[in-house]
């Protein structure tokens, strides 16, 4: 189909099948045209509680739908690619976190959003990562088990009041690849740029960085600051992002391996045949979703 036709389409069949569209700021920007809230993760989340809406078509990845169902579970939340996963959050599972509770029995379990619902279920606290000092920062001296990014969690321990952070070894395989030499080879080449880095990356990386924050954080800071060049250390749909809203300013991509294929795996047919055919629907059995809420709520609360 015509792309013009397709975005008439979607705009119709959003209206009829009384549909929202959420779209991830690491979306192409197709999908980010169409879509009726662009954001982080966590602000989805939160605002498809507020949207009118009873279908959500989640644009992103399937940990991003899960939390969008868990908060609003009496929406129908659709996830248009089935197979749109978060590799880190795949690198723990229910199995993996009962290990490692095991080996650190005191623990508590802080876990980050990108993580499954049945992983939330057995964990007693979410975090994002613009929230994880202060999640971490509430829970005073007990050990932490920090799960699954070993990158944020390392961030954690040296920021936070908390030296008894105990991260998992999981990784973001986007953010991870990212080394010093990227880092010093951007700032030499625009050395009016600031850094900003999400916490995702390695310490190394975040050694160098100037602002270090979340997705919705890198974006903010970028607009507030007074410098006009900034190289950007995360995924390149937030360089898109900010190239549309601050189309004054210079932004660069710390590295071309900034990709996140599972983020870029929808497209506009996919939202088009999510909001015609239903598909594919989130599903979480009711025990999950009522634990793993807890542990969302646990961290909205503050
Ligand atoms: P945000 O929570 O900032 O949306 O990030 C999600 C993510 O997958 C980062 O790589
Ligand atoms: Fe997961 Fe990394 Fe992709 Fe974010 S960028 S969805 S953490 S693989």
């Amino acid at each position: 189909m015509d792309k013009l036709i397709l975005i008439e389409e979607i705009k119709r069949l959003k209206k009829e099948k009384n549909a929202v569209v959420l779209a991830h700021h690491y979306q192409v920007e197709e999908v980010k045209e169409v879509a009726d809230i662009i954001g982080d993760s966590l602000e989805l989340s939160r605002k498809a509680t507020e949207v009118q809406e009873q279908t959500i078509v989640l644009s992103g990845v399937h940990f991003m739908a899960e939390s969008v169902k868990i908060l609003s579970p009496n929406k129908k939340v659709l996830l248009p690619v089935k197979d749109a996963g978060c590799p880190m959050a795949d690198m723990i599972d229910e199995e993996k976190l009962e290990a490692f509770k095991a080996r650190h029995p005191t623990g508590k379990v802080v876990c980050y959003v990108n993580t499954s619902a049945e992983v939330k279920a057995k964990s007693d606290i979410c975090c994002t990562s613009s929230n994880a000092l202060k999640v971490v920062n509430s829970l005073g001296e007990d050990p932490v088990l920090f799960i699954p990014d070993q990158n944020l969690g390392n961030y954690v321990k040296k920021y936070s009041g908390n030296k008894n952070v105990i991260p998992y070894n999981g990784y973001c395989i986007t953010h991870h690849r990212a080394r010093k030499e990227d880092a010093l080879k951007a700032k030499a080449k625009h050395p009016e740029g600031l850094l900003l880095a999400h916490p995702e990356c390695q310490e190394e990386v975040l050694e160098e960085a100037d602002f270090i924050g979340s997705t919705t954080a890198i974006i903010n800071y970028a607009e507030n600051s007074e410098n006009q060049t900034f190289i950007i250390g995360t995924e390149m749909g937030v360089v898109e992002s900010l190239k549309k809203q601050l189309p004054n300013k210079t932004f660069y991509l710390l590295a071309q391996s900034f990709i996140c294929s599972n983020m870029k795996k929808t497209r506009l047919e996919d939202v088009y045949r999510a909001l015609k055919k239903d598909t594919y629907e989130i599903q979480i059995d009711e025990q999950t979703l009522q634990e793993a809420k807890s542990t969302l709520v646990n961290m909205l609360a503050l």
